[in-house]
């Protein structure tokens, strides 16, 4: 069942945005070499509860963070722990905060120093991905027409997108209907309508598209261990252009001249 938001749930899904949002502007302050992820972790948890916010992945089904961490090879899902990130390094921090009862979730995935430049580019196309679909989500077009502009543009600049995880509508709860592949044929799924609001999250791998999932159920990555990106927004469909609720203006401001993705 797809959730058509009022208004003024519509305004309450812009609060929570912003705050998570917010979070990972504040995490990027602290992305460096030696920091650890769980540091990273306190810090996103601080400011959601500093802001009158709950972190909603904590708990949820049991995950221990208020991050998902992804360093390198982890796709998606990864528990924050000691590690202390190196120079070279690519961590992705996944948020979702839950405000005055609705959802707000965004990714980004962060260069630790200098990186590897087929990595970087990695990001950079990554990132781009993230705004082919984005730019699909008008009314009338269908779930499978964003999928589609997400995995031809990856797969043309030589990448592969994982099958196993998906976007997904997003509001009362983390996860809605309808699911967002990131991948697929155009024309097919839910038709978009204004009102809807889901989050487009493309990962994908600089390697084979295959991943593995650890024996802690949760964690994720590939199964060539070469490194995966994902960049996430929450997006609200409009009677035109698609509104993208989440921003990543922060972290750009907190990263200023180290901005390398920011094509
Ligand atoms: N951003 C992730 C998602 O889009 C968050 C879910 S992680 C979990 O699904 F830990 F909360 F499960
Ligand atoms: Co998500």
């Amino acid at each position: 069942m797809i959730y058509i938001k009022t208004a003024e749930e519509i305004e309450r899904m812009r609060e929570a945005c912003d705050l998570v949002s917010r979070v990972l502007g504040e995490v990027a302050r602290w992305v460096e070499p030696g920091v650890t992820t769980r540091k990273l972790d306190n810090v996103a948890r601080e400011f959601i509860l500093d802001n009158g916010g709950k972190p909603a992945c904590l708990g949820y089904h049991g995950f221990p963070g208020t991050l998902c961490i992804e360093v390198n090879e982890t796709v998606v899902h990864g528990f924050p722990s000691g590690y202390a990130l190196r120079e070279g390094d690519i961590i992705g921090t996944d948020c979702v905060v839950e405000y005055n009862g609705f959802h707000g979730d965004s990714c980004y995935t962060f260069t630790v120093g200098d990186i590897d430049p087929k990595t970087e580019r990695l990001l950079s196309i990554t990132k781009q991905s993230l705004y082919k679909g984005i730019e699909i989500a008008q009314p009338g077009k269908r779930i499978g027409d964003i999928s589609n502009a997400i995995q031809t543009f990856c797969e043309k600049a030589g990448y592969s997108v994982v099958r196993e995880m998906c976007g997904h509508g997003i509001g009362k709860s983390m996860h809605e209907d309808p699911e967002v592949p990131n991948f697929g044929r155009k024309g097919i799924g839910p038709i978009l309508r204004p009102g809807m609001c889901i989050a487009i999250e493309p990962m994908i791998n600089l390697g084979s598209k295959n991943v593995v999932i650890e024996s802690n159920g949760w964690e994720c990555r590939t199964r060539d261990r070469k490194p995966s990106a994902h960049y996430e927004h929450t997006v609200l469909i409009t009677e035109d252009k698609p509104e993208i609720l989440t921003t990543f203006r922060y972290i750009e401001e907190a990263i200023g001249s180290k901005v390398v993705n920011n094509k």
